[in-house]
């Protein structure tokens, strides 16, 4: 048994084992494919008595990796983010990688000050979920140099060229032509921060959809908040008070669409026999309401997965992608729409 008070290193465990530290350092790493079972026992048996740590920093500063990752989300309690964090953490794990999660709270300074911290504790690498396109953060940006892509929506700003996601306008095309194919053209789209590049994308796709089925676009008929289940009950109160005449709801996610239809039971109208309803993300959440609810689904674990194999393809490999891959949304009917 070593001194409890001093931590035990690779060449305490050697001279006790009677071996080298070369052939330690293998056995702790698994690098030991041509050493004996009996040496390998002993050795793990002295470290794992004498509660050895491996020293992480000491290692990295010789091979200048740290086998962490850094993940920068928007909103830890929208779990759109926790099933992109989830595939993230699969993939990277499966890599031997471990995760380091950060959240903004959709606060852009604070994106830009975790990009610095990871770089400072030296990640391999940077995955952010964090879609706004921010330009006074981009001269700090200057200073990063590791790579990073982009999960849900590439960042114009940070000029990454890389990203994972789905195609928004697509999403939000789908969603609106949805409710007029059910003959609805008193459509209302409640989304999301405008600085948020999916909310532009889904706004666009929305107008696409009217215009090609010649229904007339009104300003007033988007509005803009935040992606959460407080803006969508309130902003759906403030327009039925503002005495606006809508059949139906776009909202630009399930969160909001949750807070919708709260809004609605409570006035008395009825989803969907008077209005229709209809979300983005496909959440747990959304198949637990009631009605359940209609909603564009993307592969949120998926977008996390393949950001994670794209950033690891850099990091291992130097693959480096110069473009945006999207995985495919499709329209999951449920009982909120007619
Ligand atoms: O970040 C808010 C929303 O944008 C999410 O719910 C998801 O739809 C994302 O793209």
């Amino acid at each position: 048994m070593f001194n409890i008070n001093k931590k035990v290193t690779i060449k305490d465990i050697a001279n006790t084992a009677g071996v080298s530290t070369a052939t330690v350092s293998k056995i702790l790493n698994k690098k030991d494919k041509y050493i004996s079972d009996k040496t390998r026992s002993k050795v793990l048996k002295i470290a794992t008595d004498n509660n050895y740590v491996a020293n992480k920093i000491a290692a990295s500063m010789v091979t200048n990796k740290t086998y962490s990752i850094g993940l920068i989300i928007s909103d830890i309690t929208n779990e759109f983010f926790t099933k992109l964090s989830r595939g993230v953490e699969d993939f990277a794990n499966k890599k031997g990688y471990n995760v380091i999660l950060c959240n903004t709270d959709n606060n852009i300074e604070k994106a830009y000050d975790y990009l610095i911290m990871l770089q400072e504790k030296m990640v391999d690498g940077i995955i952010i979920a964090s879609a706004y396109d921010i330009k006074n953060g981009l001269h700090r940006h200057n200073y990063i140099n590791i790579p990073i892509v982009a999960i849900d929506k590439d960042i114009p700003s940070l000029k990454l060229k890389k990203s994972v996601g789905i195609n928004n306008l697509d999403g939000g095309y789908k969603a609106t032509k949805y409710l007029i194919s059910k003959g609805l053209n008193k459509i209302l789209h409640l989304t999301g921060d405008f600085n948020y590049e999916p909310t532009k994308d889904r706004v666009k796709g929305y107008i696409k959809a009217l215009e090609e089925n010649n229904i007339n676009f009104y300003e007033d008929f988007i509005a803009y908040g935040k992606f959460t289940i407080e803006w969508g009950y309130n902003g759906i109160i403030d327009i039925i008070e503002s005495g606006t005449v809508f059949d139906s709801v776009f909202c630009g996610n399930d969160l909001i669409a949750v807070g919708v239809i709260k809004a609605l039971k409570e006035k008395n109208i009825k989803v969907p026999e008077d209005i229709s309803v209809i979300g983005f993300d496909d959440i747990f959440l959304s198949s637990l309401i009631t009605p359940t609810l209609t909603t564009v689904s993307q592969p949120m674990y998926k977008i996390g997965y393949e950001g994670a194999r794209v950033l690891l393809n850099i990091i291992e490999d130097g693959i480096n992608i110069k473009k945006s891959i999207e995985l495919n949304t499709k329209i999951i009917v449920r009982n909120s729409t007619n």
